[in-house]
């Protein structure tokens, strides 16, 4: 079966490591991310946008998990990524998904906190678990004035209402990291974290946007209580970058598998690197 979402987040929480949610796009991501975790012997949490459901078709994506999950030793998650609604929720769930992140952050805090709680009443009988969000995670964050960037974080207060009376079991909480590839480096709000963390200290929380951010801030936000942190873009870069060299080296190449298995082997490259940089290698 798959694993225990908030067991493997809170023993990254409590032993001070940080499990990694490494998206699905399509079989050989698939393929990469669990030969990565077995190698490493690390848990690992298998993520899925609606997008990359639409794009996999929900039935395979399920599938291919199931197989992964089946075919290793560690345990291994299947999780909607930003979920967006409460019918796409419930969809996963009667697929077969272990897990459900409820992303109602563009909503105000009432109703983010309603449709979050929404979701955990209805999966948490199912033995399903949780992840919230609150404050803007950003795509294309660089043109925001200071003022504006602060108004897209979590606000500490707001984070104790959205667990507290959702009774979600992670939360995301904005801290200044953007999905897509950062422009400059990017400046996470540590101590807007810090509070979050004392305030609710029993609460994993999420990094989204974990791309591109720097060895040593992912290692301080990990110290002030992340313990799930989200990667995708990396990955396609990776397989992007050696597809990108293969053809353009030989024209005369046709076949897939002779430019999608050095991709694949790429993002398990990356993989690997961000369980050692997580401290998750080794805890399965
Ligand atoms: O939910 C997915 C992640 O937050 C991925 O962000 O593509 O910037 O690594 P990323
Ligand atoms: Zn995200």
């Amino acid at each position: 079966a798959f694993a225990s979402f908030k067991e493997v987040l809170l023993d990254g929480y409590r032993n001070g490591y940080a499990v990694g949610q490494f998206n699905m796009n399509n079989l050989e991501f698939t393929q990469a991310i669990i030969e990565a975790a077995n190698e490493e012997k690390s848990p690992v949490i298998l993520g899925v946008s609606e997008g990359a459901m639409k794009y996999m078709g929900l039935e395979y994506t399920v599938a291919m998990a199931r197989v992964a999950m089946e075919t290793s030793k560690v345990p291994v998650i299947l999780h909607l990524d930003h979920g967006p609604s409460l019918e796409v929720v419930m969809k996963c769930i009667r697929a077969g998904f272990s897990s459900i992140m409820i992303d109602a952050s563009h909503y105000e805090l009432e109703k983010n906190i309603a449709l979050s709680k929404q979701v955990v009443e209805l999966c948490h009988p199912l033995g399903i678990e949780v992840e919230g969000e609150l404050g803007r995670i950003g795509g294309t964050e660089d043109d925001l004035t200071v003022d504006e960037r602060d108004a897209t974080l979590a606000v500490p207060a707001e984070a104790v209402r959205l667990v507290q009376e959702s009774g979600i079991d992670a939360l995301a909480p904005a801290i200044g990291s953007a999905h897509g590839p950062y422009k400059g480096k990017p400046e996470l709000a540590f101590g807007r974290l810090e509070e979050i963390k004392n305030l609710l200290p029993n609460t994993p929380l999420v990094l989204h946007g974990g791309s591109g951010i720097p060895d040593e801030d992912i290692r301080k936000a990990i110290s002030l209580g992340v313990s799930k942190i989200n990667v995708n873009t990396e990955n396609q870069q990776a397989l992007t970058r050696v597809i990108r060299e293969i053809l353009g080296k030989d024209e005369n190449v046709f076949d897939p598998r002779k430019y999608m298995k050095p991709g694949r082997e790429a993002i398990k490259e990356v993989v690997k690197e961000k369980m050692r940089l997580f401290g998750s290698s080794g805890r399965a």
